[in-house]
């Protein structure tokens, strides 16, 4: 093994840099040549490659978004996308891939190792929602990004007397909306795994209420219902005044977090060593605080659990 390609697909996630700073330095160290691949599976596609180098990766492990640049490909998912792709890492002369995103760009991979395609995957996804690791890069930063706003929102909510309504991304996935909402101290959290329940939220705002408390944060994850229609049904049921923030996009930018630098910085090392030792068809990620690989099929088939017990923590600290 010479050339390892490198690439960054799916949605960007903080921490993405301080990962391909990694591979790319622990690869030069070992004498390995890095091709980065730009625009994610669309540039494999298009053959937008170019090698790397120390300095090209130097002054990136601190910023945000990933310096590859990234895509969502359709066409890759496609038997003809994939034949194309075969061809372009032969004619570049890759031997091996490092491959960073989430769940989407972990199951592209797969079909690249099922061809015989040297391939170690990197979770990098704000949303935390691959059950195999208890850990994806970018999680916590866009945590600690919502539980900033979270807290200048209870500024305002406290001076209004008012309920407030923070829209936190997470996809599928409850975990953003579990982890600030339990940080920032949030009455009322709503996640798809627990579902919906207004009643519950307008008891509690009733019941703060009638003890003098001034604020109300209910912590929403996006993609169950709108933020509105909750609103619209706080208003009608407790008469509290009510206020909506979608934070969107603002939870995946940002410097990363200490944290998603030094897991970043421990898989891009791992990812190398790994090829190194001849093991390929790998996803890395964490458990028990241990970095750890799994067969990618195997990761790719374990389901992600909802943290019940923390769930039940929040709401005991919300009365
Ligand atoms: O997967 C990361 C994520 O930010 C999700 O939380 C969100 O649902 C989705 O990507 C948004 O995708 P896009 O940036 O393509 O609109």
């Amino acid at each position: 093994m010479k050339t390892i390609g490198l690439l960054t697909s799916g949605g960007d996630a903080p921490g993405m840099n301080a990962a391909i700073r990694s591979v790319v330095r622990a690869s030069i160290f070992n004498k390995l040549k890095v091709m980065g691949i730009r625009h994610g599976y669309n540039g494999l596609l298009n053959g937008e490659i170019g090698e790397m180098d120390i300095s090209s990766v130097a002054d990136i492990i601190h910023r945000g978004g990933t310096m590859l640049r990234t895509a969502r490909c359709d066409e890759f998912k496609t038997e003809e996308g994939i034949d194309k792709a075969l061809n372009i890492i032969e004619v570049f002369g890759i031997d091996a891939l490092v491959i960073l995103g989430g769940d989407g760009t972990f199951k592209g991979a797969k079909s690249l190792s099922d061809l015989g395609v040297p391939v170690i995957c990197i979770p990098c996804t704000i949303d935390n929602d691959m059950g195999y690791t208890d850990y994806s890069i970018g999680f916590m930063t866009a945590v600690e990004t919502v539980v900033d706003a979270i807290s200048k929102i209870r500024d305002t909510s406290t001076s209004h007397g008012r309920a407030n309504i923070v829209e936190v991304m997470g996809r599928d996935c409850g975990d953003i909306a579990l982890y600030s909402g339990l940080a920032g101290g949030a009455e009322s959290i709503i996640v798809r795994e627990t579902g919906v329940d207004i009643d519950e939220v307008c008891k509690k705002i009733i019941q703060g209420r009638n003890r003098g408390k001034l604020h109300h944060i209910i912590v929403l994850a996006e993609g169950i219902t709108s933020p509105y229609k909750v609103s619209e049904d706080i208003k009608d049921k407790t008469g509290a005044e009510v206020r909506v923030t979608t934070l969107g996009h603002i939870q995946r930018g940002g410097t990363p977090t200490s944290f998603d630098r030094i897991m970043a910085s421990k898989m891009g090392y791992r990812a190398i060593e790994l090829l190194l030792s001849k093991k390929s068809g790998r996803a890395l990620g964490m458990r028990c605080n241990e970095i750890i690989d799994m067969d990618l099929e195997e990761a790719l088939n374990v389901e992600k659990t909802f943290d019940e017990d923390m769930y039940n923590i929040t709401k005991t600290l919300s009365i």
